[in-house]
């Protein structure tokens, strides 16, 4: 394999590219010679032929909030990839966008306008869930609770709120979560610490805290951990930080490296092995309204997502029923 290859990816992904390789290989032997656009190829047919590669259900529901109070670090990014490839895998998957800038909405190609019925109305009470999640484009097994330019004025109207730290935890309960007949609820979180992400830290038990390997990733990230500890400690004692996903890895810096090192020094077995390269596919997407995987299927960007949410789904899949492992 030439080195050129490889040299944008981790030594997981590229290990996993290899796995991969051998795996499709046999499945495609007409591939005499393995080439890029062979490689490309076979990751497509992985991504877009789900039924040969189904992904387990979990044995209970699983609400996840997609957090970090950074900016541009992908949880938007991965709130939609990861949502898309457990859709496109056989699973019932519900995002939920809480971020006012409506970017899972857009990337997931759900109407968004003011005055759309969005998660806004839904927080308020207003409209129950049923009429607030849209089927996205993306697949018929995933659901969009979309945000709406509204939803800009709710971190302030919710402060006088009566339960203002519960009102999502209300609106998903579990017979409305139940009717839509979701197995994954991710929920896409603002860049900051208030109300809204508060709303999104109650109504879960799961927190998946995207990491960008760059430099200063680590920074702020005890601020997230001591609020979902408060947050544990005082709202929602099932709380836990179950996922941490590396992100934008460029693997031609050391930073990278040291980043993903210190990451899982720290953290140990939940953050995800495999690590999501930096990609022009991943972040020309949205521009599609798409997800990567419709976007470019044959893309690292599209497979390390698909990956990614395998390793989710495979740990729900052993989940007790307390939630944990
Ligand atoms: N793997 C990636 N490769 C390249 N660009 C990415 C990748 N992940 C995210 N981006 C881009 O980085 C920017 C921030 O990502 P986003 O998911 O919106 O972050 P957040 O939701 O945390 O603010 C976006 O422009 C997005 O397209
Ligand atoms: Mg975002």
């Amino acid at each position: 394999m030439a080195d050129g290859r490889t040299r944008d990816v981790s030594p997981d992904v590229a290990s996993r590219t290899d796995a991969s390789r051998a795996g499709v290989s046999r499945e495609t032997s007409a591939y005499a010679e393995w080439t890029p656009i062979a490689e490309e190829a076979a990751r497509a047919a992985r991504v877009l032929h789900p039924d040969r590669h189904r992904m387990p259900r979990p044995l209970q529901r699983r609400v996840l909030t997609v957090a970090n109070q950074k900016g541009g670090v992908g949880k938007t990014t991965s709130t939609v990839n990861l949502a898309a490839a457990l859709a496109m895998h056989g699973v019932q998957v519900l995002v939920v966008d809480l971020d006012p800038q409506g970017n899972a909405s857009t990337a997931l190609d759900v109407e968004h306008r003011s005055g759309t019925p969005s998660v806004y109305e839904l927080l308020l009470g207003e409209i129950p869930l049923s009429e607030t999640a849209t089927r996205s484009s993306a697949s018929d097994n995933l659901w969009c609770v979309p945000a709406t330019i509204d939803l800009a004025g709710a971190e302030i109207e919710l402060v006088s709120m009566v339960a203002r730290e519960q009102r999502l935890k209300q609106a998903l309960s579990p017979a409305a979560l139940e009717e839509l007949g979701v197995d994954y609820v991710l929920i896409d979180c603002p860049p900051s610490l208030g109300l809204l992400t508060v709303n999104a830290l109650v109504a879960a038990e799961e927190v998946l805290i995207p990491i960008q390997c760059e430099y200063y990733a680590l920074e702020g990230l005890g601020q997230l951990l001591s609020n979902i500890d408060l947050v544990r400690s005082h709202l929602n004692r099932d709380l836990h930080v179950s996922t941490i996903l590396l992100t934008m890895y460029d693997g031609r810096t050391k930073l990278a490296d040291q980043v993903t090192s210190e990451v899982r020094k720290h953290f140990g077995d939940t953050v995800l092995r495999t690590v999501i390269p930096r990609s022009v596919k991943v972040s020309e997407a949205p521009g599609y309204s798409k997800t990567v995987l419709g976007y470019d299927p044959g893309s690292r960007g599209a497979m390390s997502y698909v990956d990614a949410a395998r390793e989710i789904a495979e740990a729900g899949a052993g989940r007790t029923r307390n939630g944990r492992s």
